[in-house]
């Protein structure tokens, strides 16, 4: 027999619940049960000892999850990985571990649960959740601070590989990687191009951070380390300037101003290089419309752009969209000339 569609209202019934997912996999996650069979089926009262959890309880979330295909029910209650739960292991590469950990873990997951606010304020729920920003929350909860530095981590390693792979750097004397934070993206391309200098600038404290954690690299002596406010100016002397996931956290005038101190510093025949990740316009299901609202709940004003949006954004603060260059990962890297 053919298997049966969904009906329309248990496909939107599916959508509804799917929070009891997103925070089962928040609780495997954190528990490390992916870990805890990596090397072969266990059964679940064994993983409750190791995971030092109840065991009928963790039978029923797991077995929750082995109906959404992550981890699968063998004889007698008896646990393993599938394709899907592989991603969940620590040492996976590009593990999607702390990624399901943060997503879950209490700041998140509480200015998620304000959504209303943000829709009808146009302010971030956090702030209404916990009296502060994203990163304020995070200053007060190191662990949790500690899981997000690690998600970042996964995402620019993952982000930098596409980029070396889709972007042609060897014409570029002089990168200056604008709100760098500790250089990984920068290091990654002085690396591939050895006879290229790099400026990274950012926040006096991350940039004095990357200095030292660049120091004992092979790049360092190509890179300087400047710190200084992209609100007022950035450092001239760059034929290329590089804006990784910064122009996401700000609305269009802030944006517009960051652009704007680029376009002042930049050579004539530069290239100003937006790395993010870009929407596509109308229902076409993508990542983008999901880290979108999710700049809503946790940035003032920060979002997800389309094409246009930055074509639009570009032309105000005196460049002109150039080209689009998708990459293997979530992100694009969309290219400005001056105009
Ligand atoms: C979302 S992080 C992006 C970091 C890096 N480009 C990446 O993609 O991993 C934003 C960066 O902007 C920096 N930043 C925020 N406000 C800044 C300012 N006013 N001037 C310079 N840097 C700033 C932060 O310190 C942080 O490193």
């Amino acid at each position: 027999m053919a298997p049966q569609q969904p009906s329309d209202g248990s496909a939107l019934r599916r959508l509804i619940i799917g929070y009891r997912v997103s925070q089962a996999l928040h609780v495997v996650a954190a528990l490390g049960i992916a870990d805890l069979l990596k090397d072969g089926p266990r059964h679940f009262g064994d993983l409750a000892r190791s995971s030092k959890t109840h065991a009928e309880s963790l039978y029923r979330l797991l077995r929750l999850l082995a109906s959404v295909g992550v981890f699968t029910e063998q004889d007698e209650g008896r646990f393993a990985l599938t394709p899907l739960a592989q991603h969940l292991r620590s040492d996976a590469p590009d593990s999607l571990r702390t990624r399901a950990m943060f997503d879950g873990a209490e700041g998140n997951w509480g200015a998620w649960g304000n959504l209303m606010i943000s829709i009808r304020t146009g302010r971030p729920a956090i702030e209404h959740t916990f009296g502060k920003d994203l990163f304020g929350y995070l200053n007060d909860h190191p662990d949790e601070a500690k899981i997000f530095n690690e998600v970042m981590a996964v995402q620019t390693s993952v982000a930098t590989r596409a980029l070396l792979d889709a972007y042609d750097f060897s014409e570029i004397r002089t990168l200056v990687d604008i709100g760098g934070g500790v250089g990984a993206l920068l290091a990654a391309i002085l690396h591939a191009y050895p006879s290229m200098q790099g400026i990274l600038y950012d926040q006096p404290h991350v940039a004095a951070d990357a200095k030292s954690r660049l120091a004992s690299t092979s790049v360092a002596d190509r890179c300087q380390m400047v710190g200084g406010n992209f609100f007022e100016s950035v450092p001239v002397g760059g034929d290329a300037y590089v804006l990784k996931h910064i122009l996401h956290d700000w609305d269009d005038e802030d944006c517009r101003w960051i652009i704007k101190n680029c376009r002042s510093a930049i050579a004539e025949n530069g290239r100003l290089l937006v790395i993010e990740v870009l929407n596509p316009p109308g229902d076409t299901p993508h990542y983008g419309k999901f880290l979108d609202l999710q700049m809503l709940v946790i940035t003032k004003g920060g979002r997800e752009r389309t094409e246009a949006e930055y074509r639009e954004l570009f032309a105000s603060a005196g460049f002109t969209l150039s080209r689009v260059v998708p990459t293997e990962s979530d992100v694009c890297l969309i290219e400005g000339r001056p105009a």
